[in-house]
């Protein structure tokens, strides 16, 4: 492997441009205030339903009282809310012991189990009156319909968070890949993405994704973005993990949006300390057979910290390039600059899905146009991995965690379509091919 311009005088590490003058740590922006503004607004909606449903369990369980109960319910819900939020705006090891872990995951099932029940729950409100009318008893609105919408969403959600979420897959996926040289057909990139290594993702886990990598002797490993949760406490843990990939030609990383939630440069150095090349806004050559294919990667977009003409300025002329791209939506970019193949992460595949359905209905699908799997757009191809660890609610169903290992292949152009006199004239459909000898015995 040889190192193109980001590596040429360092010698290790591809150069390090300089943050941007609007580059800032994420969490001091005021997009993140309103985005905490939202979730709490959230919070309170969904903890409707949940109040309702606690006055029914306090009716049936005949305790007095029961709209107090069901208020106090909901107002202890919030005020978790807001401390599990700012514990969650940065990790710290004090949220690492037992009892803390098993406190958190329990709320996590908890507002999951709200956040489940409040679409039924309007269905109810709406439905359950009018068919009073219709009927012709009084309305009521239905909380005893609440109380077991809110029970089924405690199951299906523990499940997604103390079971689903520890199981991954390994997915391989051959790759056709526009322009490719023939000396890199079968190239294998070992991909893992938004690793999230923190309070709710141990390293342990991190160890067995890459255990799974490794089985499969890869020829470079890529990490595109999101090793941290939030804040600097799991950057050792990370930079193991991250060490402990290996490849024939070299473990490469992208940064993401959460690794700046809080400082990213220590990762950054820690990360070119364990022998991983992290590309800013950068690029390699990797040789194969006297060819070469640029692998290029560009720094995290919501802090502008991105460039990517400057991760491809030094590509060249006749080399395929596969670019890492934490945000998906720089694909469109990419294929602007002939980007042959990009590869991403960021949108977790939404996280949470309707199970074998994912692509069509998850909750990524609303907000992303490219948010899981492969897209390909003329000459360009993207693929939007469906990452490893959580974000928010530390919560999967229906979107697998996946260890994905990508074959890229030699596109061979489809053969033209028959003209109709051509087909007229095919031997093929107007006699029945000869019938091939058996072999003799
Ligand atoms: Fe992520």
């Amino acid at each position: 492997m040889s190192v193109g311009r980001a590596e040429g005088r360092a010698g290790h590490l591809p150069s390090v441009p300089p943050a941007k003058p609007t580059a800032r740590a994420i969490g001091h922006r005021p997009r993140m205030m309103t985005f905490r503004r939202i979730l709490v607004a959230v919070t309170f909606v969904i903890h409707l339903p949940f109040a309702g449903a606690m006055v029914s369990l306090a009716d049936r369980c005949g305790v007095a009282h029961s709209l107090a109960i069901g208020l106090l319910a909901c107002a202890v819900g919030l005020a978790l809310f807001s401390s599990r939020m700012r514990a969650g705006m940065t990790e710290s090891r004090r949220q690492t012991t037992l009892g803390r872990r098993l406190a958190d995951l329990a709320y996590y099932v908890h507002w999951c189990a709200c956040l489940y029940t409040i679409i039924p729950a309007v269905i109810e409100s709406i439905g359950v009156p009018i068919y009073d009318l219709a009927v012709g008893v009084p309305p009521h609105l239905p909380i005893g319909a609440f109380l077991w919408t809110y029970v089924t969403g405690l199951a299906v959600c523990g499940y997604g968070i103390l079971v689903r979420r520890r199981w991954f897959v390994v997915r391989e996926l051959d790759i056709a890949v526009d322009g490719l040289d023939p000396t890199f057909d079968g190239f294998r990139i070992a991909h893992l993405s938004d690793l999230h290594i923190g309070t709710h993702t141990p390293k342990r886990w991190g160890a067995r994704w890459v255990a799974a990598a490794n089985r499969h002797r890869a020829d470079i490993a890529v990490v595109t973005g999101d090793l941290v949760s939030s804040g600097t406490a799991f950057h050792e843990d990370i930079a193991d993990v991250v060490a402990g990939l290996d490849a024939k030609q070299g473990v490469f990383v992208s940064m993401g949006n959460h690794d700046y939630f809080g400082d990213g440069e220590p990762l950054i150095s820690m990360l070119g300390r364990r022998g991983a090349k992290v590309l800013r806004n950068a690029g390699v050559r990797l040789e194969r057979g006297g060819k070469c294919l640029y692998l290029a990667g560009i720094d995290d977009t919501w802090t502008h910290r991105d460039d990517i003409d400057l991760a491809l300025r030094e590509r060249p002329p006749d080399a395929t390039v596969v670019l890492l791209a934490h945000d998906p939506e720089r694909f469109r970019e990419a294929k602007k600059r002939d980007v042959a193949l990009t590869l991403s992460g960021h949108t977790h595949g939404g996280q949470i899905a309707f199970p074998f359905l994912s692509r069509w209905v998850s909750l990524s699908h609303l907000t992303h146009h490219f948010h899981q799997g492969l897209y390909r757009d003329g000459r360009s191809t993207l693929f939007v991995h469906p990452g490893l660890g959580t974000t928010g609610p530390p919560m999967r169903l229906g979107v697998a965690p996946a260890v994905v290992i990508l074959t890229l292949r030699v596109k061979t152009p489809r053969p033209p379509r028959p003209t109709p006199s051509a087909r007229a004239a095919s031997p093929d459909r107007t006699r029945p091919s000869e019938p091939t000898p058996a072999p003799g015995p």
